[in-house]
């Protein structure tokens, strides 16, 4: 029996690069990239819903799509694939659930956590990445108008993620990244981490 893979996750907030190291990381370690939410058919349909800024939805159907999501997620791809020993790098995973609805739409954390244990089981990933910006980088590199549900949502939502982000970081001893540096720092400090884990 080959031993587990690495599970590696990213987490941020919109626009704060984390899809292209997460994409980066994954190309150089030969390891498998998937994200949240909707890297599967069934996936790919709940994200159409939860995404879609035309129909309202309240916080806690929001959060119960991510989990079935997630759910889909860690049972088809992502544990299949570490129990055969791919490595997998994965572009968000639970916490943004807890960062998202729990900090941002004020859906009971208690709740929410177990609700993530019902979804993902005893899968917790290897080790955790946060790119960590502030809300005047995010307006700066936004390129575009407001779209999803996430992206219309106003600032203090948004500064409501980051706080969350940042306090379960803390608690959980992720590894956080200056995600307002330029990318090949970025690129240097997500590198030197992950060389210690187990590839
Ligand atoms: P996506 O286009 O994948 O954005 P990003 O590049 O920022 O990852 O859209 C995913 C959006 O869904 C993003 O705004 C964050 C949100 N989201 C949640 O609110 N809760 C979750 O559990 C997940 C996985 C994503």
């Amino acid at each position: 029996m080959s031993p587990r893979g690495v599970f590696l996750v990213f987490e941020g907030i919109d626009v704060s690069g984390k899809s292209t190291q997460a994409r980066r990381v994954a190309l150089s370690n030969d390891a498998l990239f998937t994200f949240e939410p909707g890297d599967t058919p069934l996936g790919a349909e709940l994200r159409h819903w939860v995404l879609d800024a035309a129909t309202p939805m309240n916080p806690a159907t929001e959060a119960l799509l991510m989990l079935s999501d997630r759910s889909h997620h860690v049972r088809t791809v992502i544990e299949p694939a570490l129990d055969e020993g791919r490595n997998v790098v994965s572009d968000r995973y639970y916490a943004s659930t807890l960062a998202y609805q729990g900090y941002g739409r004020g859906v009971d954390l208690a709740l929410l956590r177990a609700a993530s244990e019902l979804a993902i089981g005893s899968c917790l990933p290897t080790l955790t990445i946060l790119l960590d910006i502030p809300l005047e980088v995010v307006n700066e590199r936004r390129a575009h108008d407001a779209q999803d549900r996430f992206e219309s949502a106003d600032l203090a939502f948004h500064q409501r993620v980051r706080d969350g982000y940042l306090e379960l970081a803390q608690e959980n001893a992720w590894f956080v990244v200056d995600g307002s540096l330029a990318e090949s720092e970025v690129a240097g400090v997500i590198d030197e981490r992950v060389a210690d884990l187990p590839w």
